[in-house]
Formats: C-alpha cells, sequence, structure tokens
C-alpha cells in the first residue's frame, strides 16, 4: 500500500481546528504539520481547505449478526458506516443468540475478521443468570456490559433486583444500559391496546414508552452505579427530564456519563404523522422541547457521547400494526452528516460533534489509539465535502434498503473514509476489502 500526504485539511481535533497536511504511513498517522513535502511515491491528496476529522467511533449499533441476518450483517453494516464517516463500532448483544459470554464473544470477533470494514469491539450483554460470565469476563475483550434495564428488541430485559445489584457490584469494565421501565411501559401499553387494538397510531409510542419510564429507570441505573463506584455509561437519553440525573463537565472525570443519539436531534413528536413507524425506536423520540434540550446537554458537556443506535429492520416488518412492528432505525451511513448539519446550525461546533463522536468514546472505553488524529495512533480519517447532498433510497447500503433521511439534503458528503491507513471510501463506492480491526482496550 503507498503512504499518503493528506495536504490543505482543516484539520479538526481536541478542540482546535487548523489547516495543515497529514502523513499516513504503515496504517497510522505519521506526521501532522504544515508544508510536509512528499516522499518518493507517496499518493498526494489536495484536501483543498476541507475539513479532516478523525474517524467516528460508533458506540451502540445493532449489526445483526448471528441469527438476524435478513435485517443486517457485519459487512452490509460496516460498509454503510465507512461510508458515513464511521471507522470504529461497537456492536450490542441482542442477536440470535445473544452475547452472553465469552465464547458467544469470541464468535462475533471470528466473524467480523475480514468481513468488518470498520475496526471492531462487542459488547458483553447480561441477562437475569450469567452473573459468573460477567464476572470473568477480560475486560480486554470487550467495551463494557450491556444491561437492558428495559425491555427492548431481543428480550434481554435484566430485572431481578438481586442479579442487577451484583452487576453493578462485581461487573469489571464499563456498564452501558437501556433505561426504561419495563413494567410503566406494560400497563401503558396495555391503556393503548384496550382503545385501538393492535394499529395503535404511531405517535402514540412516546406515551406508551413514557418519559416517566425512562427517568425512573435511568434514576434505579445511577443509584446502583453510586452505591457500588460502578463506571456507567447511560445509552440513548430521550428526554430533557433526565438530563437533571447528571452533571456537566469533562468526560475525563465522571464515572457516570450520558449518550444520546442523532435521531433525538434530527426528529421529535411531529414526524410520526411524515415517517410512521420508521421512526418507532425504543427509548421513542419525543418532543421538540426535549430535542433541544438535548441538543444544548451535548454543547454544555452534559451529555458526553453521540451514537446512533443503528438498528435495521426490514421495510417488511416496519409496516406491521403498531404491536408487531419493531423498533429502531439505520442511521450508520448519514449520522456524521447529520451531526455537521448542528454545526452548520450554529447549535455545535466541529470540535465539539468531533468530541462527542470520537474523543468521548474513546477515552470512555479506553480504546487504543484511536478517536484522535495524533502521530502513531491508526490513521482512522474522514475528509468532509461541503457540498449539498440529497438522501435516496438507491444509495443506502444498509440491508434493509431504506433511511429515514431518505429526501433529506444535507450540506456536506463524506468525500473519503480511511480505516488504518488504507482508503474504504471514496466518495462514491467501497474500494479495496475490509479492513476493519479488533479493538484494543488500554485497561
Ligand atoms: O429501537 C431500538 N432498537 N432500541 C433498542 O433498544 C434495540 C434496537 C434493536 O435492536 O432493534
Amino acid at each position: 500500500m503507498p503512504n499518503t500526504l493528506i495536504v490543505n485539511a482543516r484539520l479538526v481535533n481536541e478542540g482546535k481546528e487548523f489547516f495543515g497536511d497529514l502523513r499516513i504511513a504503515n496504517g497510522r498517522i505519521a506526521q501532522i504539520g504544515t508544508g510536509l513535502v512528499a516522499h518518493i511515491e507517496e499518493r498526494v491528496i489536495d484536501a483543498a481547505g476541507r475539513r479532516v476529522l478523525p474517524g467516528m467511533i460508533d458506540d451502540q449499533v445493532h449489526f445483526r449478526e448471528p441469527g438476524l441476518e435478513h435485517k443486517g450483517d457485519m459487512a452490509t453494516e460496516s460498509a454503510a458506516a465507512v461510508a458515513g464517516g464511521l471507522t470504529t463500532f461497537m456492536d450490542m448483544p441482542n442477536t440470535s443468540p445473544p452475547t452472553l459470554d465469552a465464547a458467544a464473544l469470541e464468535d462475533k470477533y471470528r466473524r467480523a475478521a475480514g468481513r468488518a470494514w470498520g475496526n471492531h469491539g462487542f459488547y458483553m450483554g447480561a441477562s437475569n443468570d450469567n452473573l459468573e460470565a460477567i464476572r470473568s469476563l477480560d475486560p480486554k475483550t470487550a467495551p463494557g456490559v450491556k444491561v437492558f434495564m428495559g425491555a427492548s428488541t431481543g428480550n434481554m430485559l435484566v430485572d431481578n433486583p438481586e442479579t442487577l445489584d451484583g452487576i453493578f457490584r462485581d461487573v469489571p469494565t464499563p456498564i452501558i444500559t437501556h433505561c426504561e421501565d419495563t413494567p410503566m411501559i406494560e400497563a401503558k401499553l396495555a391503556e393503548y391496546r384496550a382503545r385501538y387494538g393492535d394499529d395503535i397510531p404511531a405517535e402514540c409510542h412516546p406515551d406508551i414508552r413514557s418519559r416517566e419510564a425512562c427517568f425512573k429507570s435511568t434514576e434505579l441505573a445511577i443509584s446502583l452505579a453510586r452505591r457500588h463506584g460502578t463506571r456507567l455509561h447511560v445509552l440513548h437519553i430521550s428526554t430533557a427530564d433526565e438530563l437533571a440525573l447528571f452533571s456537566a463537565g469533562p468526560i475525563q472525570g465522571k464515572k457516570i456519563t450520558a449518550e444520546t443519539c442523532i435521531h433525538y436531534l434530527r426528529f421529535d413528536r411531529t414526524d410520526y404523522a411524515r415517517l410512521g413507524h420508521l421512526i418507532k425506536c425504543n427509548p421513542a423520540i419525543k418532543e421538540a422541547s426535549d430535542r433541544e434540550a438535548l441538543i444544548r446537554a451535548l454543547a454544555e458537556d452534559v451529555i458526553d457521547v453521540l451514537a446512533t443506535d443503528h438498528a435495521p429492520h426490514t421495510l417488511e416488518e416496519k409496516s406491521k400494526p403498531y404491536t408487531q412492528a419493531p423498533s429502531g432505525l439505520p442511521l450508520v451511513q448519514y449520522a456524521l452528516v447529520a451531526a455537521l448539519e448542528l454545526v452548520r446550525e450554529g447549535r455545535l461546533t466541529n470540535a465539539q460533534v468531533v468530541h462527542k463522536l470520537a474523543h468521548a468514546p474513546a477515552m470512555l472505553f479506553d480504546v487504543k489509539e484511536r478517536g484522535f488524529l495524533r502521530e502513531g495512533y491508526w490513521a482512522d480519517l474522514v475528509l468532509i465535502d461541503d457540498v449539498p447532498m440529497t438522501v435516496q433510497r438507491e444509495d443506502v447500503l444498509s440491508k434493509c434498503g431504506w433511511s429515514p433521511f431518505e429526501g433529506t439534503t444535507f450540506h456536506s458528503r463524506i468525500a473519503s473514509t480511511w480505516v488504518n491507513g488504507q482508503l474504504a471510501w471514496d466518495g462514491r463506492m467501497l474500494v479495496g476489502l475490509p479492513n476493519g480491526q479488533r479493538l484494543q482496550f488500554d485497561r
């Protein structure tokens, strides 16, 4: 592979934006500077003042393998991810079978080897009866342990109070939680079912999977983490109310952190009329006021990480009545350009987007040598073009073949993505062979 020199780039990294050049050699960032001179046989790319960012690290995706490959698989979904500028993904355990022990975890790493376009880590899942497997988990083999404190796709609810207490006490990695109180949701669902039968209107989803259910469950997770001193990361915060449970400040000093996802920042209740079950997800997309508060909380460092919760389902599945239509939407391919719209709208800076989508997840999960533009780190990079791009169904690379953003015009597009120094996406198509590596954790 020839080495590459990117010149005239607007580099965004560690709170700064500056013009400079970046040399890639042997898969890594070899040099960052100004006026770098090309070596013989080096491929030179003129960024012409465009933004170059560290590749995004998505700490929450569902790539569906094993067992749910009709919705997506490691190859298809990671292809969509690199086309979207996401060079690292951390995948969820609600597969079939679920990832509940070290053997299932290693099976996923084997499946990803040579097929994943992005670098990858796999979470260990929790259940009501795998506490021993969690205790004996080697913290270098998984970014963390996922606990569904609310039932969602895959039936992995952990609701035994003693088990929950044991997990929070003994877990050797960060815990990441899905927080929604299932009994509250079931009670609401019964009410709506009595009124509508199975065909409940999609816009009732945030009333069934209510803000109160989110608050109660998030509060419980935080109280357990405080009791045991656990490193807790609460996923997909969807309400303004829950923000009061977290503190503002740099991620380095925190034991309890929060994540939100791109769909909570781009959609709100008014979008159910147009998109119906396509934006049905758990937790539910809620009010415009929640959306506003979540964007503010990102800017004010109350929310630490921005992710996707990429969760593909087929259009056929999505077209079923409410009670059977699965929750989740495909997002990896357009998450970064959607986040960059917030920069254009003056709500976040480029540096904040890079912080929330690359630096913060790298720090939170102790990811080794990724997530920053630093000499010696792996060359996971994205070049952004500032040209309008309208999302069209035929451009979607996810196996499910649709996007909630179809018809939306973004004001930027992904011109190139490099994974481990190798060009993986050239702005039009995938290039070369999948080159993602198993993540290493510095812990
Ligand atoms: O909307 C969701 N879909 N939320 C989850 O927690 C799971 C995900 C899925 O796997 O489909």
